[in-house]
C-alpha cells in the first residue's frame, strides 16, 4: 500500500499507459480520479478497479479546455478535499517531419501535449500549495533528449514539458511539491499500434526495428512505465525533484551497435 489514503488525479487514464497507472495506484491504496475525454474508456477503467475492490470515480474532461479542467479539478476538491498526484498522462502523438505537418495538426499536437499540462497543474496547484504537499508527473518521452524521425511536432511537445517540469519544480519547491517528468521509449499501447498501423506498410517489420534501437530487446509494456510513475507518487522518491526518470530499455544512454 504505497500510495495509502492518497488522492490522484490521472489525465487519459482510459487507456494504455494511463489505464495501467490507474489501476497500480488504486492497487496501492490510492483513491483515484480516471480523467479522459473519451468517456467509454474511462468508465471501463473504474469498473477495474472497483472490480478490484479499489476506489475510483470518473469524470470526463477535454485537458485543453480551461473550463472543463477547472470543473474537473473542483469536483475532486468537492468530493476528497485535495489532490496528492497530479499525473498529467494525456498525449496524442503527431507524426511527419516538419514541412509535412499542417498547421492544424501542429497546434492540436501542441495544444493536447502542452497546454494539457498546464491547465490542470494551474488548476490543481492551488490547492496543493495551501496543504504544502504535492506530487507532480509529467508525461514527456526519450523524444526529448533524442532525434528520432518524422515525429517533429510531437518532440517538440516533449522537449517543452521537460523544460516546463525543471521551471515548475523551481517555482514549486518552497511549497513542498515535487515535479518530475517520465520518459518512455517505446511503449507498446493503442497509441503506438495506431502509430504504427498508419505509418508503416508493414507494421511488423518496424516493431522489429524499433527493438533493434532498444537494448532490451522487447518493447516497453503499460505497466513498466506505471510502476515508474508509481514510485514518483509515492513519498519513496522524496528526493526526486524536477528530474527526467528514463524507462526506454537503453534507447537514449545505450548504443546498440
Ligand atoms: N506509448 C509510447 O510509446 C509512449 C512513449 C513515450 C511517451 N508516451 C506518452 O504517454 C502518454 C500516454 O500514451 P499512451 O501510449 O498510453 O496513449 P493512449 O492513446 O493509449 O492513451 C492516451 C489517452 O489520452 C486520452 N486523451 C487524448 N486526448 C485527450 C484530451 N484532450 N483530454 C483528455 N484525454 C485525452 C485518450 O482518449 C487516451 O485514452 C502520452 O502523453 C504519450 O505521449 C507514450
Amino acid at each position: 500500500m504505497r500510495l495509502a489514503g492518497k488522492i490522484a488525479l490521472i489525465t487519459g487514464s482510459g487507456s494504455g499507459i494511463g489505464k495501467a497507472a490507474a489501476l497500480l495506484f488504486a492497487q496501492e491504496g490510492a483513491t483515484v480520479i480516471v480523467n479522459d475525454l473519451d468517456a467509454q474508456k474511462g468508465e471501463e477503467t473504474v469498473q477495474e478497479i472497483v472490480g478490484m475492490g479499489s476506489k475510483g470515480i470518473f469524470i470526463q474532461a477535454d485537458v485543453t479546455d480551461p473550463a472543463s479542467v477547472q470543473a474537473m479539478v473542483e469536483q475532486t476538491i468537492a468530493a476528497f478535499g485535495h489532490i496528492d498526484v497530479l499525473f498529467n498522462n494525456a498525449g496524442i502523438s503527431g507524426v511527419g517531419a516538419l514541412h509535412e505537418v499542417e498547421p492544424d495538426v501542429w497546434d492540436r499536437v501542441m495544444s493536447v501535449n502542452i497546454r494539457g499540462v498546464y491547465l490542470p497543474s494551474k488548476y490543481a496547484l492551488p490547492h496543493m500549495m495551501q496543504r504544502k504537499s504535492g506530487s507532480i508527473i509529467n508525461m514527456s518521452s526519450c523524444i526529448a533528449e533524442i532525434g528520432l524521425a518524422k515525429r517533429a511536432s510531437y518532440s517538440a511537445t516533449k522537449g517543452a514539458v521537460l523544460a516546463l517540469t525543471k521551471s515548475m519544480q523551481v517555482d514549486y519547491a518552497p511549497y513542498d511539491i515535487r515535479v518530475n517528468a517520465l520518459l518512455p521509449g517505446t511503449i507498446l499501447t493503442p497509441f503506438v499500434e495506431n502509430y504504427l498501423n498508419n505509418s508503416y506498410e508493414n507494421p511488423e517489420a518496424a516493431i522489429e526495428s524499433l527493438k533493434k534501437r532498444q537494448l532490451s530487446g522487447e518493447l516497453g509494456r503499460p505497466e513498466d512505465v506505471a510502476k515508474a510513475a508509481l514510485f514518483l507518487a509515492s513519498d519513496e522518491s522524496k528526493l526526486m525533484m524536477g528530474s527526467p526518470l528514463y524507462i526506454d530499455g537503453g534507447v537514449v544512454f545505450g548504443k546498440n551497435a
